[in-house]
């Protein structure tokens, strides 16, 4: 069976209490079931990572190596900030799918570019918490081709 990394950047632990007009009303821990059921479904496994940390999501990327076959990662408000993060998603072999829960692109300008996006298979955006769905699905078709 397949291994998938779930990355989730900052602040996201905070979902559900965080402008859930923007983000909803469902924690992370929800979306972690979510997640997990449709993993179910795809028979894939999955783990969890969340960090506010950068270097720390740096690590994770590359540790995944050895471990995962696909990463799907919300990096947050990094997706906006970090070469770091591009650099490890373009270092390891292991693909990755970028999902965000609103639409990057409908919002502030400074959210409009995604720094991270360009190193991976491709980018969900705008769904809800139906954005990690459509990833798992996405990167399945990615690990699992036909
Ligand atoms: C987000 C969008 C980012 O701009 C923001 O910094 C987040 C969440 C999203 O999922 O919509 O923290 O990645």
């Amino acid at each position: 069976m397949k291994k998938i990394l779930v990355i989730h950047g900052p602040n996201l632990h905070l979902l559900g209490e965080r402008e859930p007009d923007v983000y909803g009303k469902e924690t992370m821990k929800g979306i972690n079931e979510l997640v997990s059921a449709t993993a179910a479904e795809l028979k894939l496994a999955v783990d969890f990572f969340q960090s506010n940390h950068e270097g720390e999501i740096v690590d994770q990327i590359g540790l995944a190596k050895s471990k995962y076959d696909g990463i799907l990662i919300n990096p947050a408000a990094y997706t906006h900030t970090s070469v770091a993060i591009h650099d490890a998603l373009k270092a390891t072999p292991v693909p990755a799918v970028e999902v965000h829960l609103s639409n990057i692109y409908q919002r502030e300008e400074f959210r409009r570019h995604s720094l991270t996006a360009p190193a991976c298979a491709g980018q969900i955006s705008g769904f809800g918490k139906t954005s990690y769905m459509l990833g798992l699905r996405a990167l399945k078709a990615v690990v699992e081709p036909g």
